[in-house]
This record gives C-alpha cells, sequence and structure tokens, in this order.
C-alpha cells in the first residue's frame, strides 16, 4: 500500500473563538502513524510542533511504550515522568496525589479521567476522579447547575517546579469519552465572561499570544523577570483556595508554612524567566504557572533601555516578595490572554493524540462529569534535561 501523504489542517475552531488569534496555533496532522515515525517524519512532527503549539491526530493507535517513546523522542535523555516517578503518589499531601493514576509497566505513563475502571492495562478498580472545581476553588457553581455550568479547574502548566525541570511536551491521548451535553464555563470574575464547552473539554490558551498583548510597559517588565517557585508548591498550596478563572489563587495566608513541607533544600527551588523562549521559531511565550509563584525578582533595565525615562515599571529592579503583589502582577499580565476568544477548547474523540508545546502554553482541565460518565486518557510528560531558556540579551534590548 502506498503511504499516505502526510497533510496538515487547521484545527476547527468554535464560534466563540476569534480566528485572527489561532493563525499559527494548533494543527491536525494527517497521514503519520504517531506510534511508529521514522527518524525524519518525527524531525517535521517536531518542527510542527514549536511551529504550532499543539498537534492533534486523529484515530491514532498507541499503547503506552510507544506514547513513551514519543514522548521521550522530543527530549531524548528526559526519563521520569515530570513529577518524578510515583513521587507524587508518595506525597499523601500533595493536591495532585489524587488524579494520576500509574500505567504499572510504563510509569511514566498515567491513567487519568472520571469514573471506576475495572481492568485496564493492569490496573485493577482504579477510581478515576475528573478534578472538579468545588475542591480546589473559594466559590463554587451551586450544585443545582453544576453539570450545566463550570470552570476552568486550574490553568496551568505541566511542571513539578521543584527540583525538577519542567517537560518539554505533554502527549494526552483519549481512550473513552464520554458523551454529553456541553457545558458553560464561567470566569465569575465580574466581567460577564463565559466559554460554551464541550464535555471534559481540556482548554489551551498560547504563550506566546499571552505575551503579544501585553502593553509595551508591562513587555518591559515581563522580559526582565525571573519567578521563585514554592518550595514543593503543589503540597504549600493544597490548603489555599483558587480564583474562581482558575488563574492563580486567592491570597489568604492558607499556604502550608515552609517549615512544615516535606523536606526541601534551597538548591532545588526553581527559578525559571518570565519569557520563555521557543527553540525554533524564536518566539517568546509568557509561561508562568499561577498558583505555584512566591516570588519575583524585576531585573533593572539595561543601559539604553529604550524606555529609559519614559515611565517604565521598576526601573531599577524589584524583589516582590509579598504573595499579594506577586499574584496581583502575574494575575494582571496573564488574565487578558484567557479571555473567551482566546481560548482554544479541544472537543475530544475516542483516539485522539493531542501533542502539546508544554513551554509554549498553558492549559486547564474544564467541566464536571455525572457519575458512572467513565473517561480514560493516558497522558505522558517527562521531566526534561534542562530548564527553558529565557530572552536572549536582543529580546531585552528590544522589549525592556
Ligand atoms: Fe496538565
Amino acid at each position: 500500500m502506498a503511504a499516505a501523504a502526510i497533510t496538515t489542517h487547521p484545527l476547527p475552531l468554535p464560534p466563540s473563538a476569534d480566528p485572527s488569534y489561532f493563525h499559527t496555533f494548533g494543527t491536525e496532522v494527517r497521514g503519520l502513524d504517531p506510534g511508529n515515525l521514522t527518524p525524519s517524519q518525527f524531525k517535521l512532527v517536531e518542527d510542527l510542533l514549536y511551529k504550532h503549539s499543539a498537534l492533534l491526530f486523529r484515530n491514532a493507535d498507541l499503547s503506552p511504550e510507544q506514547q513513551y517513546t514519543l514522548t521521550k523522542a522530543f527530549d531524548p535523555s528526559s526519563e521520569s515522568y515530570g513529577h518524578g516517578n510515583n513521587k507524587t503518589g508518595g506525597e499523601k499531601k500533595s493536591i495532585l496525589h489524587p488524579d494520576l493514576k500509574t500505567i504499572p509497566r510504563q510509569p511514566q505513563v498515567q491513567l487519568i479521567g472520571n469514573g471506576l475502571v475495572p481492568e485496564h492495562e493492569g490496573l485493577v478498580n482504579a477510581q478515576l476522579k475528573h478534578p472538579h472545581h468545588r475542591t480546589f476553588h473559594k466559590t463554587v457553581v451551586p450544585p443545582e447547575d453544576d453539570l450545566k455550568y463550570t470552570r476552568f479547574y486550574r490553568w496551568h502548566i505541566d511542571a513539578a517546579l521543584y527540583d525538577l525541570s519542567p517537560p518539554k511536551v505533554t502527549t494526552l491521548y483519549a481512550l473513552a469519552v464520554p458523551q454529553g451535553e456541553a457545558q458553560v464555563c464561567r470566569y465569575d470574575d465580574g466581567t460577564g465572561d463565559e466559554l460554551p464547552v464541550p464535555l471534559g473539554t481540556t482548554a489551551f490558551v498560547s504563550g506566546k499570544t499571552m505575551f503579544d498583548l501585553l502593553p509595551p510597559e508591562m513587555k518591559s517588565v515581563a522580559v526582565r523577570t525571573t519567578v521563585k517557585y514554592a518550595p514543593h508548591p503543589y503540597v504549600w498550596m493544597a490548603p489555599a483556595h483558587a480564583l474562581s478563572t482558575g488563574l492563580g489563587l486567592e491570597t489568604e495566608g492558607l499556604e502550608l508554612p515552609l517549615n512544615e513541607l516535606p523536606q526541601w533544600e534551597e538548591g532545588k527551588v526553581k527559578f525559571l524567566p518570565m519569557l520563555w523562549k521557543n527553540p525554533v521559531t524564536g518566539n517568546l511565550h509568557f509561561e508562568v504557572h499561577p498558583c505555584g509563584i512566591q516570588e519575583l525578582l524585576i531585573a533593572p533595565l539595561p543601559k539604553g533601555a529604550s524606555r529609559d525615562n519614559d515611565g517604565a515599571s521598576y526601573p531599577s529592579g524589584a524583589h516582590l516578595t509579598e504573595l499579594k503583589d506577586v499574584r496581583d502582577l502575574v494575575y494582571k499580565m496573564q488574565r487578558p490572554a484567557i479571555a473567551p476568544a482566546l481560548v482554544y477548547p479541544h472537543d475530544w474523540n475516542e483516539k485522539d493524540l493531542v501533542i502539546f508545546h508544554n513551554r509554549g502554553v498553558l492549559h486547564s482541565v474544564v467541566g464536571a462529569f455525572a457519575e458512572g460518565q467513565v473517561r480514560m486518557f493516558h497522558q505522558c510528560n517527562l521531566a526534561a534535561s534542562d530548564d527553558p531558556a529565557g530572552p536572549s540579551e536582543e529580546d531585552i534590548r528590544k522589549y525592556a
């Protein structure tokens, strides 16, 4: 049989999306078997991923072993799951603990979803729980509206944010997708923003768009900022509550005190640039996991910066250590990019494989399932072999 032609197609956008923001974001790839790519086919896929941030393969057949091999190909010296193999399971207090079930023979691949799965790939009676905003947000959609209205659960990057480096890609493979009524995702932040979403969608926004939307004075701050994350951030944030948009936390003083965290060391605390440089396009992506942030370190304007005398924020640099200040500034920078017109909510079909550039997008679980709706996905990402690169000197000169 002759090999099918390899073609790419724009992702189908919902009516809510403004197509002008999606010229390069998202591509469906046809004519390739993602579980059996030749080295040259993989190079093509890798290039497409960095240019388009998210790739969709429909009707994919992918064993856990193949998914691991594919995921690893993006970072050949990576090895362990993005949160460390089974470490999340060991840290009972982590808010990630209930969401992940490890495939025994391929521990870098997690079974995620909803409902009781009697037998699957060596797992027996796996009780899956689709994360629900009521377990995390300060305010909730009233129970009587729960299957009609929903929230973004948590906008994030897949990353441990302590010790390990953020995975380059995440692969999500849909095995069982319950059919059901669409829901309306409410922002509930006083803006009236709402987004109609397919049941159990995964929502994506572009980190590039998040940066591009910033006014010049905020670009100047972004290009100079390093983000310090809390040690063991998912344990630290466990008692805290999220904002109604899922884009960060309320500041109520509920975070676990640092001396009550599992043992940690200063040298493993993550300091990451606010902007991550795309290795293929050179574009800057605003990549901050808003729930895990603890402090911001803003460098002074470089000598001869264009806005030297032009009212740039923090011209002499700053070290923001008050959580409220840190969160308010980051929220102001990130919120415009999660507006309904800028969100791509993927409408999952069984055997869809989505590969996303975890260092180029933010994503969120969305939706609420009824009892008995069984959803099964395989998810894989690998702690990277390095930390993401930040802006170049040229970028800093250009935007500072
Ligand atoms: Fe995720």
